[in-house]
């Protein structure tokens, strides 16, 4: 069997769930894109004007398009009471010779930090991974500035392979970026 990502759960934890993104999450979407530390803690250069009608209409684009895709999974992160946005957890660039893919994860900023709420949308949608849609591999980068995304993902069973010295650029200074893996057998081990 292909491996895919054309089906998009919903998966549901104690305090958040994850449901595919659309429409009615581009206001959140936005948050992110205009949040400075959002941008830099993920190595954002592109900057988003929240008053110009081509980059809104680009980001209702890019939230109503990702059901086309079957080789990334894009899922809101939704308080699970009030199903509120605070963010987005993607599983992208689907190697399926390789049985591997890329994460990405962002939260709005201080209103959603530090509640549980990334390290349960990482293992929710990392446990889908590797249970439902048979990933062996998964990896992420995380900048060197950012300590708090880095002990998540090692609470999660990531484990760090190398680091990219001086990969990024970022207000006049070098940043180094780490490289980060879970395979299907630490999963296993640790479930
Ligand atoms: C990284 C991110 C997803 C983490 O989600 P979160 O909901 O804020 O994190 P949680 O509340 O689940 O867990 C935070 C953990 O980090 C710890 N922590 C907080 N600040 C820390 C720091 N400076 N150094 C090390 N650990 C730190 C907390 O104590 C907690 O660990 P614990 O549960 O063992 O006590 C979220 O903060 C975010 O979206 N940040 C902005 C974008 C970003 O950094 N994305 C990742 C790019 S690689």
């Amino acid at each position: 069997m292909t491996l895919s990502f054309a089906q998009k759960p919903t998966l549901v934890g104690d305090r958040v769930l994850l449901r595919p993104v659309g429409a009615g999450d581009v206001d959140g979407l936005v948050e992110l894109l205009v949040d400075p530390e959002s941008n830099r803690l993920t190595g954002t250069h592109a900057v988003f004007d929240p008053e110009s009608a081509a980059d809104l209409e680009k980001a209702e684009r890019w939230y109503t398009s990702r059901d086309d895709h079957d080789d990334r999974l894009d899922l809101a992160i939704v308080e699970r009471e009030g199903g509120t946005y605070v963010g987005e957890v993607v599983l992208k660039e689907l190697d399926t010779d390789n049985r591997a893919c890329g994460f990405r994860i962002s939260l709005v900023g201080p209103r959603a930090f530090g509640r549980g709420y990334g390290t349960e949308a990482t293992r929710l949608i990392v446990g889908h991974a590797f249970e439902t849609v048979g990933v062996n591999r998964i990896e992420l980068e995380v900048f060197d500035f950012n300590p708090r995304a880095r002990h998540v993902y090692e609470k999660v069973g990531f484990v760090h392979e190398g680091t990219k010295r001086q990969a990024l650029r970022w207000d006049d200074e070098w940043v180094d970026t780490h490289m980060m893996a879970i395979v299907a057998s630490d999963w296993r081990r640790q479930s």
